[in-house]
Order: structure tokens, then sequence, then C-alpha cells
């Protein structure tokens, strides 16, 4: 074993090791127990004595300045590792660039908060509807002209059950019904679609609202409260007036429209009525048993009025510019 070369290798590869861990490779290759010098100093006992005198203090000297220097290096990594993981506090703070959920999802999380703290729950159902939901099991036979008022996406036939991107949420009403046991009120917001021009205040798919409670003396009276006392919250105590008028939905009887005025405007804002009998009997509920009253708007609608937004359309658009300002 040749003392010469192993010093020329082992302080080049501890001179060039990265990190503390590849030092750590040098320190054992060379030093550890099977390392290159330690063999050599092992073999030295099988050498004649001239041999023995030359080599030995040479072979000692290396393993002593390549230990001081393998600990040296490790002092200087010791310190990188230690600056890394203690940051200098004294740096001057950057603000961070952080995101935050869309004008159109915070509404959302708004009218959510507003009426689970008035008992409601939440209920979520399918955007790709049945034609039976949508339409039949709300009163909207085949040859019914509401179905002009509500055109849409169809999709092609799935076995024997025509497909289409619901048109409200309303088809969650017997959907509900059917999996729960009166009395209970309940709020269904989702995305719906129309086969319609899109225009300042239209869009071919916006965000609905349903709300649906039943119970054996739900009134008309109880429906005015609680959407009064929403739209008291939703619009954090700002003076509104509420006008109600007679409507017609093919599900409710009697149908009505609720206006809100705001800053001396008068605002349509949602269509509701008391849940007709032939739809609890989809439902497969008594009518003489159960009353309620269902109710359904569009939360873009609700965002234009908050926050004087002109066009529904940029809620869909992407454009930074308008996400930003919320
Ligand atoms: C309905 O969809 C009924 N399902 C509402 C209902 C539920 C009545 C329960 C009675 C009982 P309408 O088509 O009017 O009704 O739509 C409801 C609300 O959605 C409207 O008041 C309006 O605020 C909003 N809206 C309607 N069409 C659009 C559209 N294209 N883009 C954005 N918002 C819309």
């Amino acid at each position: 074993m040749d003392a010469r070369d192993i010093r020329n290798r082992a302080f080049a590869e501890a001179e060039n090791a990265a990190n503390a861990d590849a030092l750590e490779r040098v320190r054992v290759k060379y030093l550890g127990r099977k390392g290159e010098l330690t063999q050599a100093l092992r073999s030295l006992k099988d050498l004649p004595l001239e041999k023995k005198k030359e080599e030995g203090p040479e072979l000692q000297g290396l393993k002593r300045e390549l230990e001081e220097f393998v600990e040296k290096r490790l002092v200087t990594f010791g310190k990188e590792w230690k600056k890394e993981r203690h940051p200098d506090l004294t740096v001057p703070a950057k603000k961070l660039k952080r995101g935050h959920l869309h004008p159109l999802s915070q509404v959302e999380r708004d009218i959510r908060r507003i009426f689970t703290g008035l008992n409601f729950s939440v209920a979520e159902g399918p955007e790709l509807e049945t034609e039976y939901y949508n339409f039949d099991a709300l009163n909207i036979p085949a040859f019914h002209p509401a179905r002009e008022m509500w055109d849409t996406f169809w999709v092609e036939k799935e076995g024997s059950e025509t497909l289409l991107m619901r048109t409200h949420t309303s088809p969650m009403q017997v959907r509900y019904m059917e999996k729960n046991k009166p009395p209970f009120q309940v709020i269904v917001p989702g995305r719906v679609s129309r086969y319609e021009a899109t225009d300042q205040t239209h869009n071919i798919h916006f965000l609905n609202i349903e709300g649906l409670m039943v119970g054996k003396d739900v009134t008309l009276a109880n429906f005015k409260f609680v959407i009064e006392e929403f739209f008291h919250k939703f619009f954090a105590g700002k003076k509104i007036e509420f006008r109600y008028r007679p409507s017609y939905f093919p599900f409710v009887e009697p149908g009505v429209e609720v206006d809100i005025k705001l800053k001396g405007k008068w605002l349509e804002v949602m269509g509701a009525g008391m849940v007709h009998p032939r739809v609890f009997e989809y439902a497969h509920y008594n009518p003489r048993d159960w009353q309620g009253f269902a109710f359904g708007m569009g939360a873009e609608r609700l965002a234009m009025i908050k926050y004087n937004i002109p066009d529904i359309r940029l809620f869909y658009s992407g454009d930074l510019r308008f996400i930003r300002q919320f």
C-alpha cells in the first residue's frame, strides 16, 4: 500500500466533498474500520522491521492529518447547515401573494352560512338530471308549455332514461322528499343550465339556490319570515322593502315572485310558492298530511345587486382585473 497514493486521493476526495454526507463517505472509505488507511496500518505488522520503521510513522501521520482535515471541513458544513435552518430574522419581510375565493364562491358561502344559521340543512343533487325529476315529477308533463321556458342541453338516452343538464335545482325537491321524512328545511345550491341567449343578466349556466321547508302547518307566513330574514342578513343591515307578486310555476300553488326594493329600485330576486299537492304525490307524501314552501333564486343576480356588478358574464370571464377587486 503506497502511503503517498492514499494521501493524494484521500485529501482530494475530502476537499471535493460537496456536503457533510459526502465527507462522511470519504471518512469511512479511508478511516473507517475497513477503510484503506486503517487496513494499511493493520498490515504494517506483516512487513519487515526496516519497512515498518519507514512506513509506520508516515501512515500514522497521514491518519492524524486526515482526521483533522475532515473535522475542520465538517465544521464548515455544520455552519452552512445552521444558516439554512436558522433564517436571518432581521431581513425585511415581503408581502406574500395569496389567492382568494372567486366572488361567486364567496356569495355561495354567505348564502349557505345564513341558511344554516336559520336551521336549514344543505343538500346537493346531480347536474345531469333525468327528464322525470327535472320536469315530470314537478308537474310539468311533456306537452306542458313551461318546458319551453326551460329549454336545455339534452344528452343521448342512456338505458330507458332521458338525461338533460338540469334547468333548475327544483328536481331536488322530489329527490330529497323521497329520502327524508318531514318536518325538515333544506337548501340546495347548484349549477344549472339553460339553452338561451346570453345577455347582461342571463347566462347559459348559473348558480341556483333552491329552498324547501315541509311540515304539518308550514305556511306562506313562514316563507315570508325566513326569506326576509335571509335578505336582511345577506345585505347586512341595508334598508330593504319586499313585494310579493302572484306568479305561475307548475310545481307550486299559489306561486309568487319576490321583488326587493334597494336604493329606490325594485328588483326581481326569486320565484317561490307553496308546494303543489301533485309534487307531494310524486314524492309519495300524502298532500293532506303535509304542506310546505319552496323557492329558487339565482346567486349571480344577488351578487350583482350586492356588489354593483353590471354584467353576469364577468363571473365566468376569468378576467383577473374583475376577480381581484373582491
Ligand atoms: C325557477 O327556476 C324555479 N325553479 C324557481 C322556483 C323554485 C319557483 C321553487 C317556485 C318554487 P326561474 O326560471 O324564474 O325559476 O329562475 C329562478 C331565478 O334564477 C330567477 O329569479 C333569476 O334570479 C335566476 N335566473 C333565471 N335565469 C337565469 C339566467 N339565465 N342566468 C342567471 N340567472 C338566472
